[in-house]
């Protein structure tokens, strides 16, 4: 079974694939020669999820090839700022989504707060048949004052799992896996791919 994954960011790709089993290929959009900046206008993550998957079910829905079409939107939500940078976490400092940026100022937001719980949720949002399901993975941790690592992307140096003394920036691909929001989205959206007739 050939799904799309709708996404450009390589990361996300091989975290998703690493999950997966042989049985469902995943195809990003670079694979698939398509060429688009999928916009996130929303205010959550289930409504940029759905935008995201939509925009790419649109052009791909009449190949008979392709099952259907997946997308994941994943926000950062620090408790002592209300949730924030959540839906905003891409370009929380501003339009240039730098990494280094984000984590700037979300450690000068946080600053002497004594609550550094946070948690990573994704939403993955699939469309098989113009049906849209939805499936949520959250990953519990804190924030840590400096950054540590250098592996993973976004917010991972300053990110620790509950569970863990390392940062996601400190763990290769198989360990932030055994932590991972976005693994434990993936696994649902097996494990009811794996309930559909092929
Ligand atoms: P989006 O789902 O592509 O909109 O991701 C939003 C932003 O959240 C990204 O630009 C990253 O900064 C951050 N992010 C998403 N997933 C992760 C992760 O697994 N680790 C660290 N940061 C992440």
């Amino acid at each position: 079974m050939k799904l799309i994954f709708a996404t450009n960011n390589q990361h996300k790709a091989e975290e998703v694939k690493a999950v997966v089993n042989q049985s469902i290929e995943i195809i990003t959009l670079k694979e698939a020669g398509i060429n688009i900046d999928i916009p996130e206008p929303h205010d959550t993550l289930e409504a940029n999820a759905t935008e995201k998957s939509r925009t790419i079910y649109r052009l791909v829905k009449t190949d008979p090839g392709i099952l259907g079409c997946f997308s994941e939107d994943t926000g950062l939500e620090v408790t002592a700022l209300n949730g924030e940078p959540g839906v905003r976490s891409a370009r929380y400092a501003g339009e240039g989504r730098s990494f280094d940026k984000n984590i700037e100022k979300l450690l000068q937001k946080l600053g002497d707060k004594g609550d550094k719980t946070a948690r990573f949720r994704a939403v993955i949002s699939l469309i098989i048949n113009e049906r849209e399901t939805q499936f949520e993975g959250v990953c519990e941790g804190k924030i840590i004052d400096e950054k540590r690592g250098i592996q993973g992307f976004g917010y991972d140096p300053v990110f620790v799992p509950a569970g863990s003394h390392k940062t996601f920036g400190e763990m290769d691909l198989e360990e932030k896996k055994t932590f991972s929001h976005r693994t434990k989205a993936t696994e649902k959206l097996v494990a009811f791919l794996n309930t559909i007739e092929p």
